[in-house]
């Protein structure tokens, strides 16, 4: 997937991967995951989502990283927050966003990340780019557990791609424990993922711990 995919995405404003909202199992998971840790928070792949505002307001600073300028001045535009621009960081006190292709970036000067919430991240990049993101998060010095949403749907057509617990073994596994949390499908109208016809859909949380070297 080329970078201009996503530019051009986002200039002509076909963002129907933004969530209004809050995402449910964000929602519903990230309490359970997290305990009563406030550490910091990374979102690859960020977009605009809102879902940072509700890391925010659980207590973590959110790091986001996104390829896209509009899409950083529009979350906050948006959402109201004042920021600064340095360098390629749109940052304040609570929020530091940096607009990079995330595999030009160093994980290893991300230290001070312990979560990571992963919606529609995974699941926009095509196959050969699924193992580099997967170490890339895996290289995350102190990376402890992950919130991971993907689909399962029957076509191979993406972005967004369909992804199983077979393909998460084989992205994460060497490093991760992988746990699904929760799983809710949809069939008929609701089912409007890409062009592709797709009769069926499934929604899946998982939860990824780092195994413990011994
Ligand atoms: C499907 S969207 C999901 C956005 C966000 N996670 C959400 O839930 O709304 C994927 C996003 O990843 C960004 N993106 C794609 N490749 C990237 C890369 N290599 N580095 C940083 N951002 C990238 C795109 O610009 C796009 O905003």
């Amino acid at each position: 997937m080329k970078k201009t995919f996503w530019l051009e995405k986002w200039e002509e404003n076909q963002i129907g991967f933004h969530q209004a909202e809050y995402n449910p199992f964000l929602t519903q998971l990230w309490p359970d995951l997290v305990g009563d840790s406030r550490e910091d928070v990374l979102v690859p792949l960020c977009g605009k989502s809102k879902d940072m505002v509700y890391l925010h307001e659980h207590g973590h600073k959110v790091v986001g990283v996104e390829l896209a300028q509009k899409a950083l001045k529009e979350f906050f535009q948006e959402q109201k927050i004042e920021y600064r621009v340095e360098g390629h960081s749109y940052t304040n006190k609570d929020y530091e966003l940096w607009c990079d292709d995330i595999f030009t970036l160093d994980p290893k000067g991300f230290d001070a990340i312990k979560f990571v919430y992963d919606r529609a991240a995974l699941v926009a990049l095509p196959e050969d780019m699924r193992m580099d993101y997967a170490k890339w998060l895996i290289a995350l010095p102190h990376v402890e557990r992950i919130l991971l949403v993907v689909f399962e749907f029957a076509s191979e057509v993406g972005p967004p791609f369909s992804i199983q617990l077979s393909d998460l073994k084989r992205y994460f596994g060497e490093a991760f424990q992988i746990e699904l949390k929760k799983e809710v499908e949809f069939s008929g109208e609701k089912v409007h993922i890409h062009q592709d016809k797709i009769d069926k859909i499934t929604y899946k949380a998982y939860f990824l711990s780092k195994k413990k070297r011994p």
